[in-house]
């Protein structure tokens, strides 16, 4: 009989239980058994694991986060050999790895003589060699939901108000959001915006009789010429530098050049803390299907990905490319030029 690990690894996102849940009911159909690696790597080198049995599993789909733990500090940096020994240790004849560019890095330095299935995951959206990643659209519902709130009280004070998404060096949530709400303005870093187009954009919105104004600012957003704001730096992280701040400064910014109150909102982790939409619902089920068919295969070293509209295979190295940025001229920017949003 089979036994298969499966970890989740680097920021959780809604639909890892989902995946949890959807790989493990279609492997137990198989006979085989999912033994749970706690907190990513962590529970490599550190030789925690829990058999993930039907009482686990079963139900945990509509839950953001993963049962399993997760981190998106530890790494294989430095550690490769280590890795490879405490793996053979815990006896498995593979394993499912979901995770985002950090995980996928760290699998690449270990990967030789292992088995291993990667499931693309993150809210940004923003890995290659996928078209949509699960917790996505979860993401866009939180941003679309809170800009349609927060226009109530914007309009009510007469000001400007800036909703901040997360996503790191890519648009995809602040662009998805901000087009599911129809916001005024949707800044992201893939394009650079101008400070004085901004400026006039708003007061020809002041002057044109809006009461208010929605403004969905990604985090790693920066004027022309300007660079991102960062918060802070989380060492040995992937992804050591965190962004922040930007939303407040812009802010500022508006209430002295454009003389129209302004306010923030930074939505941070409510953005990964949210119950899974059933559009990543669905994905997680399809993927999680997927993989316990290249599972029952042998169909090793390869990842599922999502492709021109369907759930498909992939090789494992087309998730460790460089990040997938959304491009200037994308169908979505235009769509947003064309409703009069400036971007
Ligand atoms: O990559 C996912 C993500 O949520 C980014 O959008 C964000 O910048 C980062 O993780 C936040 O990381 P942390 O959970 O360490 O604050």
């Amino acid at each position: 009989m089979k036994r298969i690990g499966l970890l989740t690894g680097g920021g959780d996102a809604p639909g890892l239980n989902g995946i949890i849940e959807a790989v493990v009911r279609s492997l137990r159909e198989q006979g085989v058994t999912v033994v749970g690696i706690q907190d990513g790597f962590e529970g490599v080198f550190e030789g925690r694991t829990t058999e993930l049995t039907s009482g686990i599993v079963d139900g945990a789909h509509q839950k953001a986060g993963t049962l399993l733990g997760t981190s998106n500090k530890s790494s294989t940096q430095g550690r490769v050999e280590e890795f490879q020994k405490k793996f053979a240790s815990l006896q498995l004849d593979g394993l499912i790895a979901a995770g985002g560019d950090g995980t996928f890095q760290a699998l690449g330095r270990v990967i030789h003589g292992l088995k291993i299935i990667g499931v693309p995951k993150t809210i940004d959206n923003d890995l290659a060699g996928t078209d949509l990643t699960f917790g996505f659209d979860t993401a866009c519902a939180v941003v679309a939901e809170s800009v349609d709130a927060l226009r109530a009280t914007a309009n009510a004070h007469r000001r400007v108000m800036i909703v901040e998404a997360m996503g790191r060096t890519a648009g995809w949530i602040a662009l998805g959001g901000g087009l599911a709400s129809y916001a005024d303005a949707i800044l992201i870093p893939e394009r650079p915006f101008d400070r004085k187009a901004l400026a006039d954009f708003l007061r020809h919105r002041r002057a044109a009789g809006h009461r208010g104004c929605m403004i969905v600012a990604s985090e790693g957003v920066a004027a022309v010429g300007e660079k991102a704001s960062i918060a802070f730096r989380v060492p040995g992280s992937p992804q050591a530098e965190r962004f922040g701040g930007f939303s407040e400064q812009l802010a500022r910014w508006i209430e002295s050049e454009v003389d129209w109150e302004s306010r923030h909102v930074v939505l941070g982790h409510l953005q990964r803390a949210r119950h899974p939409t059933t559009t990543d619902r669905f994905l997680t089920l399809m993927m999680g299907y997927e993989v316990a068919q290249m599972v029952r295969e042998n169909d090793w070293n390869k990842a599922v990905v999502y492709r021109d509209g369907q759930v498909t295979r992939a090789p494992l190295s087309d998730l460790m490319k460089p990040a997938r940025l959304v491009t200037p001229d994308h169908k979505w920017v235009q769509v947003a030029q064309s409703m009069g949003i400036f971007i």
